[in-house]
């Protein structure tokens, strides 16, 4: 069986760096490793206008911001299919098919739903596209025959559904859907990167994230003011790495090579740890040593950045390539989910001629 990747983010905002340890830098490893046969890498525009169905603008003008995101991180368009959601009209047609198999009740169920609708107080007024954007997903994962499925965590309920409907599917109408895995990053720190002032979740309405494209200047600022043990007031106290911001980041992003570099009195990261519990190492310090190290990995990406931004046009036109291939894609899946379903009708021979008979002798 192939291996197929398919994966993507809404354009509702520059991607930062929880997008980046939580999924993206997995991505591009995966693509350069060779392992997989196909790589689909999805704008999902048609999911974020579900909730911003009002601000069509903020979602155009951030696809071209994600774009860049991904090209700046290493995804490679002649490895990668970038494409984006809506190009796929496809997509839309399977999400109708597969409504039918999921119930009211099971899509009120879904964590991610749940507080998304919180978070977003529709609780009164959920727009119909919105609570049912699971199953659109679905759709996204399974139109490619995805057996992959990098995302952050807060995706595992959407990939639960996405099995129960290819199960479902598959049980009614035979064999045809692939059921996807999640994959998740190991490093238990790169699972939910907390924003800067240490909630849980980094995202642009709580202005806490550092992004990928951040100005270096502008980036090592956020870090010298990040949320550290508000307990830890003297050099000399003991502190916590615990719900330590600062710790958190360097869990998910050093390694013993930066302790050599930057900081060469502690071998590695537990040593550093230790040194702060005992107390007598300052906030100051550590955070400086994230801020090159942080700054070490996010050069290059920066720099790639401001590469493709010198041609937007070729940008688009790998988008609106890699947009055909996967809707050439697509659109084979939903041939097939429909021959499943026997709504192919005018491929049917079979059905035509019983109709034939039928009518013949009357
Ligand atoms: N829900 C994802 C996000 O919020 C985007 C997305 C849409 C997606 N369809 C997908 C992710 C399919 C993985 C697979 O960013």
């Amino acid at each position: 069986m192939s291996k197929i990747i398919l994966t993507g983010d809404r354009p509702t905002g520059k991607l930062h760096v929880g997008h980046y340890v939580g999924s993206l830098k997995g991505r591009v490893k995966l693509q350069n490793s060779g392992a997989f046969d196909e790589i689909f890498i999805m704008i999902a525009d048609a999911q974020a206008l579900t909730d911003n169905a009002d601000n069509p603008e903020k979602v155009r003008q951030n696809i071209i911001e994600v774009a860049l995101d991904y090209l700046a991180c290493g995804l490679d368009p002649a490895k990668s299919t970038l494409f984006i959601q809506s190009q796929v009209p496809e997509l839309t047609e399977l999400a109708f098919y597969y409504m039918n198999l999921v119930t009211v009740s099971r899509l009120q169920r879904n964590p991610t739903v749940k507080s998304e609708i919180q978070m977003r107080n529709f609780e009164a007024s959920i727009p119909v596209g919105f609570f049912t954007y699971p199953i659109s997903q679905a759709s996204d994962i399974t139109a490619f025959k995805a057996t992959t499925v990098p995302v952050g965590e807060d995706q595992l309920p959407m990939l639960e559904q996405t099995k129960e409907i290819v199960r479902r599917f598959n049980s009614i109408y035979g064999d045809t859907l692939i059921e996807p895995e999640i994959l998740l990053p190991d490093n238990k720190a790169c699972l939910r990167l907390p924003g800067i002032d240490g909630k849980a979740k980094m995202s642009k309405s709580l202005g806490n994230c550092i992004y990928l494209s951040e100005d270096p200047e502008e980036m090592r600022k956020k870090i010298m003011s990040m949320y550290t043990d508000p307990n830890h007031l003297k050099v000399s106290d003991p502190g916590q790495v615990e719900g330590n911001t600062v710790f958190t980041y360097l869990d998910a992003f050093c390694t013993d090579e930066h302790f050599q570099k930057y900081l060469p009195e502690y071998a590695n990261l537990d040593e550093l740890k230790a040194h702060y519990t005992r107390g007598g190492l300052g906030d100051v310090k550590v955070k400086k040593f994230l801020n090159s190290v942080l700054q070490e990995e996010l050069e290059p990406i920066r720099a790639r950045r401001k590469e493709y931004e010198k041609d937007i046009a070729y940008v688009y036109q790998i988008l609106k390539e890699g947009s055909e291939k996967a809707r050439a894609k697509a659109a084979q899946t939903l041939d097939e989910v429909k021959a499943a379903m026997k709504i192919n009708y005018f491929d049917d021979m079979e059905l035509i001629n019983a109709q034939i008979e039928k009518y013949s002798d009357k």
